[in-house]
């Protein structure tokens, strides 16, 4: 059957006839290809697990709710659709879904941004959404829409190919590569040959999951964050010995954010420009060959990384690098570098104006970057979070138009940049993003705070971290101009849970969503996490303090910041302060404010932020005798979160072995406190806190996560073998971690069940349907 033979819509006819000439062979097979899928899913000929992949290898994801249930505060609702069929796995065919638009390196067109805008308008809810790895997504698109919407992005240059599934993700890059004042060179050519090279590729075809690839042009500086990704490339020179220079990269890999984190190794200090695909290639193959494919918490290159360690793995990679077949694209794309060299569109600026305008020059302190060709400036846009409509976005295409040429990149804080602003232009500039409100100051400060979709629109959001975000964005901005440099400069980063998206271990002040049983209630609450670095590309993680009600948040925000402000000493960083009060004082020193008060005297705290629905409230009466019904699990419970964090403060001393002793100490009691449910009397002993535990939770299933499965369970089973074991910094830290997602998988047990939640004969899935709730793809 043709491709050509199948058209999904009129409208899809139209476009497809109107822009088949515009669009590239390659990228055309693959929107026909996708659209023949469409109608063949429709006609029930594809399974729904396939139709599953192959959408998300174009970008189009599920969204919240799309399973058409939806939890009322009381009881789960079904949300009916007009149709019975489905778009696999088991998400409803007409609900609202997500589409992610791969942006490499960020870099953007005005017309791009127009069609975008367009799309957004016509087929979304007419916002963008700058994404934490560069990309936009739109919300609410129906899976008819996107091959109209595939060939309308594929006519001016945009493929959405790979932007989620198992496949290398958008390529990353700093924002200001080739503007930028410490960079070794412009990294821009090289974000785009992996990025051309890397896509459709039948090498990448056969990942386990996920791949992420980021590029910087400087160690020092966080832009690119090639820390946190599966291959990191830094820019490098070489001097050769007939004294010319040679570029090259730093190659890294492993590094990972998610429930665990991982910091990349190096692989080798310098693999040259002209065999750095090559080696890249090679080291996609070793991941689809001994990768993960399984178990897909385990399917990342970081753990194949840490199990082989890097000498292993680097032996695999250069032995499969050998036995590539050479390809001329390795060496390509060197000729075609020039034509990623940037050119102004107006001449060099003399300084930046000099007005008495202070809300502009305030602006200029927080947004505007001198770039290394004089005269000329880069400039951020700041959009609160990372969220812009589509009226705005053609007014700020149109603003590129008139300054720049073309020179727009988004970036990983959820921004937008213009280089190669004209220094004299920067007054015009800022009254003409003011007409359509895209010129508030504080671009990478306190107020920028970056967020995951949370809640609103993401599957597995446990909290609101867009909803937290916004508050404390609103809050900190009306203190902004006064704040002290220090406080000013931190950086705050949420996500819904703690799957990371919003990158919360590399921000001063990091959340991550989670949920907490208080007085029979449920009450959305944030994990903060921190002492993360953004600095050094994603440098060092923060770690876990503690959990704190979502409501309390802002006013225990205000108090940390106080207290560092006021005990820090002169030129102290917030990380260094974190470092030498210790969580310990620090969560004590906020111990007041982050009391969550009964539900009758606030019931507040008992809805998240930007819902009008109590936080999945459960239905329980309150107890005749007025007090707190606190059960023998909810006692294990907290004690197993007390004795983690005096774990974690023996890791902060060094101490790691007695940090290790106390995390694993920590998990047999979150273990020992849900056996309490079933057998008050179990013993101390953790043989048999072990024994006891495996039967009834892990042989039964009744502590799989409904999303993540065993995982989680795996920890404690993997920390009770190795007890006693001598472990090195690196794996006391991950057993440490592995032990907070223990316990925090043991409160949601305990909520689960408490929710009346219960195993069926359909095990987990019948959990998970009784929760109103569906596994989501990354
Ligand atoms: C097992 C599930 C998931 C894991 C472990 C995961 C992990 C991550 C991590 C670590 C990042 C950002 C850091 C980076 O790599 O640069 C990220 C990005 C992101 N994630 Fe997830 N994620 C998961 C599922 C989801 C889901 C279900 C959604 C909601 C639809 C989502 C939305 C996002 C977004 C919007 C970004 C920024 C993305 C981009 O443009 O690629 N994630 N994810
Ligand atoms: S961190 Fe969690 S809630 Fe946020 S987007 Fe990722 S998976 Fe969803």
């Amino acid at each position: 059957m043709k491709a050509l033979d199948l058209v999904s819509s009129p409208a899809a006819a139209y476009w497809k006839q109107l822009l088949s000439d515009r669009v590239n062979p390659k990228w055309r097979e693959d929107i026909d290809n996708f659209e023949t899928d469409i109608v063949l899913k429709k006609r029930g000929k594809i399974e729904d697990k396939l139709f599953a992949e192959t959408r998300l290898r174009m970008g189009a994801y599920g969204q919240r709710y799309d399973n058409g249930h939806r939890h009322d505060g009381n009881e789960s609702r079904t949300i009916p659709f007009p149709t019975d069929l489905n778009k696999g796995p088991e998400t409803k065919w007409d609900a609202p879904g997500m589409e992610r638009i791969k942006l490499p390196w960020g870099g953007m067109t005005a017309q791009q941004l127009e069609v975008i805008a367009e799309l957004a308008e016509e087929y979304s809810d007419s916002i963008l959404h700058v994404t934490t790895r560069q990309d936009i997504q739109l919300h609410y698109i129906h899976i008819e829409n996107c091959p109209s919407m595939f060939r309308r992005l594929a006519a001016v240059g945009i493929t959405t190919r790979e932007a989620c599934g198992n496949s290398v993700r958008n390529v990353t890059a700093c924002p200001i590569a080739g503007v930028c004042r410490d960079e070794a060179f412009d990294i821009t050519g090289y974000a785009n040959a992996v990025f051309a090279y890397l896509l459709g590729h039948p090498d990448v075809q056969d990942f386990g999951r996920k791949f992420k690839i980021a590029l910087s042009g400087c160690k020092h500086n966080p832009c690119g964050l090639t820390n946190i990704h599966d291959l990191g490339l830094i820019a490098a020179v070489r001097r050769q010995p007939d004294g010319s220079i040679k570029r090259g990269f730093e190659f890294y890999v492993g590094g990972g954010l998610g429930a665990v984190t991982y910091d990349a190794k190096l692989f080798t200090d310098f693999v040259a420009e002209d065999e750095v695909l090559a080696l890249t290639q090679a080291t996609c193959r070793v991941f689809a060959r001994l990768g993960e494919k399984k178990k897909r918490h385990r399917a990342r290159i970081k753990f194949l990384v840490a199990d082989m360690g890097i000498d292993k793995f680097r032996e695999a990679v250069l032995e499969e690098r050998a036995k590539l077949p050479a390809d001329p694209r390795w060496t390509d794309f060197l000729a075609t570098l020039p034509k990623f060299d940037e050119k102004a569109a107006r001449p060099a600026g003399k300084g930046i104006p000099k007005t008495n305008d202070a809300a502009f020059d305030f602006w200029c302190l927080t947004n505007v970057y001198p770039q290394k060709q004089d005269g000329f400036a880069t400039v951020t846009v700041t959009l609160p979070m990372g969220d812009i409509t589509s009226n705005q976005a053609r007014g700020l295409a149109s603003i590129a138009r008139k300054y720049i040429q073309d020179t727009m990149r988004t970036t990983v804080e959820q921004n937008i940049v213009l280089r190669f602003v004209s220094e004299s232009d920067l007054y015009d500039l800022y009254k003409d993003l003011a007409t359509i409100d895209l010129h508030q100051a504080g671009a990478a400060s306190i107020v920028d705070i970056t967020a995951c979709p949370g809640t609103d629109t993401c599957k597995l959001g446990v909290s609101s971290s867009r909803g937290l975000a916004a508050e404390l964005r609103t809050r900190l901005a009306t203190k902004f101009v006064q704040m002290d440099e220090a406080v000013r400069n931190l950086r705050i980063k949420v996500s819904g849970c703690f799957n990371s998206c919003g990158q919360q271990h590399i921000a001063d002040i990091g959340f991550f969503g989670i949920s907490r049983n208080v007085g029979g209630y449920i009450v959305p609450h944030f994990q903060m996490v921190l002492g993360g670095q953004f600095a050094n590309n994603g440098g060092t993680y923060g770690l876990a303090v503690g959990g704190i009600a979502s409501k309390a948040i802002p006013a225990a925000i205000d108090k940390l910041l106080d207290l560092y402000l006021t005990r820090k000493n002169k030129g102290e960083t917030f990380r260094a302060w974190v470092e030498r009060t210790g969580k310990a004082v620090i969560m004590q020193s906020l111990g007041d404010v982050t009391a969550v008060p009964a539900y009758d005297a606030d019931k507040s705290f008992y809805t998240d932020w930007g819902s009008v629905r109590e936080y999945n409230v459960k239905d329980k009466g309150i107890g005749e005798c007025a007090g707190e019904v606190v059960s023998l699990t909810d006692f294990g419970l907290k004690a197993a979160d007390r004795e983690v964090f005096e774990a974690q403060l023996k890791f902060d001393t060094g101490d790691w072995q007695t940090g290790a002793a106390l995390a694993y100490k920590a998990m047999v009691y979150a273990a020992q406190g849900l056996v309490k449910m079933y057998n008050i009397d179990v013993p101390d002993d953790p043989e048999k806190v072990m024994a006891e535990w495996k039967e009834r939770f892990y042989d039964t299933q009744k502590f799989f996560d409904p999303f993540a499965g065993p995982r989680f369970a795996q920890f404690y089973i993997h920390a009770h073998e190795q007890r006693g074991a001598q472990l090195d910094k690196e794996k006391a830290s991950r057993l440490l971690q592995e032990a907070l997602l223990f316990i925090e998988a043991a409160h949601s047990c305990n909520l689960r069940l408490s929710m009346g939640i219960e195993k069926g004969k359909d095990g987990i899935a019948a959990d998970i349907k009784a929760a109103g709730a569906k596994p989501a793809k990354a």
